[in-house]
């Protein structure tokens, strides 16, 4: 069946996946927005078996499921076993909240246009780890957040949304940090949200609508 026609919940709204690592508090934040923004969180998915949001998702009352990536004889080879458990759990979009793994070409492929990250810099500045030690260093006088689509390139997909923070004399990359994580709780499910309701369209490197 095509994407078109399935994946979408009783109440009519599109069913989508959370895929964490770690704490999970982008997930919670968008488990807690879902019913006010039209969409339904059916899944939260970890390959880390006790990654601390996993529990977060369960008492939230979401479904979860958890699978260690490693022994699986590559890396293609476990992403197809995560793209199965969200067939099986009929899932349209997928929201990536931390997750801590590079994502193979046929998955990045299946999930091209419906698949988000959030990560923690104002994009296409500092890809990759230690974004906030990495923007102070570079006396930058702003940081923040973006969201985007997600491609083959690492966190470089089409922007859908982003937010900046002043850079204090005195932050150090933990209250930068602190800093930032309030602002991608506050536009992931914006952002999610607009995805969902099919209002975001991709032109390029650009995301039109919003
Ligand atoms: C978030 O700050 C997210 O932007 C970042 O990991 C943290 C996960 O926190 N993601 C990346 O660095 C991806 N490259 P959370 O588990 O509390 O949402």
């Amino acid at each position: 069946m095509s994407p078109e026609r399935r994946a979408v919940s009783i109440a009519g709204r599109p069913r989508v996946a959370i895929l964490i690592s770690g704490r999970g508090s982008n997930m919670a934040a968008l488990i807690d927005a879902a019913p006010a923004l039209g969409y339904e969180v059916a899944l939260v998915f970890s390959n880390v078996v006790d990654a601390p949001g996993l529990a977060v998702a369960a008492a939230a009352g979401v479904a979860t499921a958890a699978l260690d990536h490693r022994g699986h004889g590559g890396r293609a080879a476990f992403d197809a076993k995560v793209d199965a458990i969200l067939a099986a759990h009929d899932i349209r979009y997928v929201a990536l909240a931390g997750y801590m793994r590079l994502l193979s070409d046929p998955f990045v492929a299946a999930w091209a246009g419906r698949m988000l990250n959030i990560h923690p810099s104002l994009l296409p500045s500092f890809t990759g780890l230690d974004t906030h030690a990495r923007a102070i260093a570079a006396g930058c006088r702003v940081a923040g957040c973006t969201v985007h689509f997600v491609t083959g390139e690492l966190d470089g997909g089409p922007i859908v949304a982003q937010a900046a923070v002043p850079v204090l004399e005195e932050d150090t990359a933990e209250t930068l940090a602190a800093r930032i994580l309030a602002e991608e709780h506050r536009i992931y499910p914006l952002a999610l949200a607009a995805l969902c309701a099919g209002r975001l369209r991709i032109a390029g490197q650009r995301v039109l609508g919003g």
